[in-house]
Formats: C-alpha cells, sequence, structure tokens
C-alpha cells in the first residue's frame, strides 16, 4: 500500500541517529532557499514516526513519500479535531444532527483509514513470518503472543487488540512528540539565553560532528533542566485520558465510589503558583540547585501517574533530548526580523501544539 523499506533491527540511538540526521540535512537545505525563514507545523511528524515506526512495525519511509504525507496530515488533523471539550462528547446526538459542522464524518473517515492502514501492517509482519523465531518489533511480539494464547478464550492477545494499539500509537505516539519539539523550538526561540547556554553545555560535551547520545546528554544539567521545563510550560497533555476508580477508594478523607470517571489535571499541577512561584516563566534554572545538578521534580508530571502511565515514556525520553540537542548543535534559532515574537498559545486538542509559527534559522558553522 505505501512505499516501505523494512529497516533491520536497530537501537534505538541508532534509530534516531538516522532520522534527525536527515532532518538536519532538510534544515539546511530548506533554510538555504528560503532565506533562513523555517515554518514550524508538521515539520517533525514524518521523522518522529519513523523512529516510532521502526520500534513498532520494523518499517521506515522515503520523507517524501507523497501518500504517506497526505495520511499524516490528515492524522494531525484528526486529533486537532477532537477534544475533550468537543460537546459531541456529552451530546452525542449532535453528531447525528451536525456531522459536517462537527467534523465526525471527516474523523470517521480518517478512523476507517487508520484502520485499514494498521490491517497492511500486521499482514505485512505475518508475511514476513520471523515473528514466532525471532520477533524484531511490538507487532511481531504481539502475533508471537497471539500465537502462544491461542487456546486461552480470556487472552487479551488478540488481532482486534493488536490493530488498537496499533492506531493508538499512530495517534497518541507522534502528536505528542510533536507538540513538545515544536514547544522546545518555540521556547528556545524566545529564550536566547537560554538557547546559548545550552548550546555551550552541549558543545563542551560532544564534538560538533556526532549526534549527542543519551549518555551525553546525561553530562548536560542545565540542558536536562530544559527539556523538562520544555515539558512543564509546553503542558502537552493538559487534561490526561479520563480513567475509572476499580474500587471503592477514600483519598484524603474523601470517598471515591467505585466505578467513578476520574480526570485529573496536569495543567494546574504545572501551573500552580504557590509551588513554582513563577509558573509562567520559562525558567530551566528552577531544576538547578546549588551545586549546578539537575534535579528532577515529580511536580512535572507530564506522563502520568501509577500503573497506567504512559507507556511511551522510553521512546519519548530519548527523542527529545536527542532531536532538540542535536538541532541546537547545528542551528541558531530566533524571531523573524522586523516580526513580533510568536505566540505561546497552543492549538487546541487532545494533546496540545502551539499554533503555526516561523523562525528565523542560521546554520552553525
Ligand atoms: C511528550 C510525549 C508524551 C506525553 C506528554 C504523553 C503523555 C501521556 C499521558 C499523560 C498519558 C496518560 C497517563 C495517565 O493516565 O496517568 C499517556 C498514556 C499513554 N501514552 Fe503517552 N505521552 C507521550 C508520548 C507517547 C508516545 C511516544 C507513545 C507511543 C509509543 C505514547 C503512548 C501512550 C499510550 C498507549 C498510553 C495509554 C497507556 C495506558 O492506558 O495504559 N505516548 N501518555
Ligand atoms: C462500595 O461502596 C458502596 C456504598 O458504600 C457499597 O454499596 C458497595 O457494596 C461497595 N462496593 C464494593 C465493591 O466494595
Ligand atoms: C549563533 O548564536 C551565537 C550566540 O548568539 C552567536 O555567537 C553566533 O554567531 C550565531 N551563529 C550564527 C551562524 O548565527
Amino acid at each position: 500500500m505505501y512505499d516501505l523499506e523494512v529497516t533491520q533491527r536497530h537501537s534505538m540511538q541508532s534509530v534516531i541517529e538516522a532520522e534527525i540526521c536527515d532532518l538536519v540535512t532538510e534544515f539546511r537545505t530548506e533554510i538555504k532557499s528560503s532565506n533562513g525563514t523555517l515554518t514550524i507545523r508538521t515539520t517533525f511528524i514524518l521523522s518522529v514516526l519513523n523512529v516510532l515506526w521502526c520500534m513498532i512495525a520494523g518499517v521506515r519511509y522515503a520523507h517524501d513519500d507523497p501518500k504517506l504525507v497526505k495520511m499524516l496530515e490528515k492524522n494531525f488533523g484528526m486529533t486537532k479535531a477532537q477534544t475533550f471539550i468537543d460537546p459531541v462528547h456529552s451530546f452525542p446526538f449532535l453528531k447525528k444532527v451536525f456531522p459536517k459542522f462537527l467534523k465526525t464524518d471527516y474523523v470517521s473517515k480518517v478512523f476507517e483509514e487508520s484502520h485499514q492502514y494498521s490491517q497492511s501492517l500486521i499482514n505485512e509482519r505475518k508475511m514476513e513470518g520471523a515473528y514466532l523465531q525471532e520477533p524484531q518489533n511490538y507487532i511481531d511480539c504481539f502475533l508471537k503472543k497471539i500465537e502462544e494464547s491461542k487456546n486461552d478464550a480470556k487472552s487479551v492477545y488478540t488481532t482486534e487488540n493488536l490493530q488498537m494499539m496499533i492506531e493508538d500509537f499512530m495517534q497518541t505516539g507522534s502528536t505528542t512528540s510533536v507538540g513538545t519539539l515544536n514547544y522546545g523550538v518555540l521556547f528556545l526561540t524566545l529564550n536566547p539565553k537560554v538557547q546559548q547556554r545550552c548550546q555551550a553545555e552541549i558543545d563542551a560535551v560532544v564534538p560538533r560532528h556526532l549526534v549527542p547520545t543519551l549518555d551525553d546528554i546525561e553530562k548536560m544539567p542545565y540542558f536536562q533542566a530544559t527539556i523538562l521545563e520544555t515539558h512543564r510550560l509546553g503542558n502537552i497533555v493538559p487534561i490526561p485520558i479520563p480513567r475509572v476508580a476499580p474500587t471503592n477508594w477514600t483519598l484524603r478523607g474523601y470517598t471515591i465510589p467505585k466505578d467513578t470517571i476520574i480526570i485529573s489535571n496536569h495543567y494546574s499541577v504545572h501551573m500552580d503558583e504557590e509551588y513554582w512561584g513563577d509558573p509562567k516563566t520559562f525558567r530551566p534554572d528552577r531544576f538547578i540547585n546549588d551545586k549546578g545538578e539537575f534535579v528532577q521534580d515529580k511536580h512535572v508530571c507530564q506522563f502520568g501517574f501509577g500503573k497506567r502511565y504512559c507507556i511511551g515514556v522510553t521512546l519519548t525520553n530519548s527523542v527529545i533530548p536527542i532531536y532538540i540537542a542535536t538541532l541546537l548543535q547545528n542551528f541558531n534559532f530566533s524571531v523573524l526580523p522586523g516580526t513580533s515574537p510568536p505566540t505561546t498559545d497552543p492549538e487546541l486538542g487532545v494533546s496540545l501544539s502551539p499554533q503555526e509559527f516561523s523562525v528565523h534559522v542560521t546554520a552553525r558553522p
């Protein structure tokens, strides 16, 4: 269906390296032809999806694959079309009355396409056939589990669930990472001093011709603080997935009956004035102690809590810092001359991203 290039099994670092190197090359070409102007919205999506898809399905797309680009843009658009403040969630009958206005027609069409796509990925892996002996990626591992538990009627390892997982990954995994990267570029553009301090730290640890690794990044306290501050102030997932209380439960003297729907508010934690003092300010130094070390803070809860916290943490904590460090190694980002700074207000959706913005980019020698 799409022009797929099946890759060998790779370590996460080498997959990420290949993608970010391609992206840096693309940025260099683009800024040459645009006089240094780069417009950021879906810029990172293909690249990030390739990393994700390598882990999940072992496929890599050519960056200029037109069918893929179209599908991704739709997918990106779709997540933006749905929000938790969508009236349809409260009044489902509206869906039938105003399908066009509420974009439900569009959403169901994209869902159908996603469904066909996930099916084709599963078929690819089945045909390839290595999943029983030597599973290479997430789909392979899941297929193996399906095979091993085929006599267990209660097993959660079913083709239907695998398909749901792939579609969840497709919608949640790329938009959240893209939103975070977009905010990373935006905050660094708006805060040149932070940008310069990160660049100095990166340059001191990694030779210019090498892509930073996670080991390198551990030696960069201020840069790590900058990434955490991006998660905090970016608030990509301000209100995560609603959960249900599995049993009767008490919390700080409140009784929460079984089956209550619980919606947490991460935004209020990230923006709590009492705790942070200046929550609206982008200030990585809040995570640096007086010895100059980076200190994690549990009040940044971008991945959620408990048993059902985000399963994309390991991947995200590799992709985001490596991408941003590599970009800072290669480029300077600044507000376009003669324009006012872009807004940090988000474009609404289940997960947030900055509104489309343009930046001035210069290649560092
Ligand atoms: C900056 C990036 C990301 C952020 C901020 C983020 C945030 C979250 C949050 C807040 C939750 C809900 C946790 C809870 O209920 O306590 C979640 C769940 C989830 N995330 Fe992420 N996520 C990110 C990246 C990813 C990626 C890359 C993937 C795919 C590999 C992913 C897949 C999932 C899945 C499947 C769940 C549901 C887990 C479950 O219900 O057990 N996320 N994420
Ligand atoms: C939960 O609490 C309600 C009300 O107190 C009670 O009727 C019910 O039996 C309890 N359920 C369980 C599973 O403990
Ligand atoms: C990048 O920014 C630094 C610090 O502001 C500056 O010294 C350097 O000349 C800039 N490089 C380019 C290529 O714009």
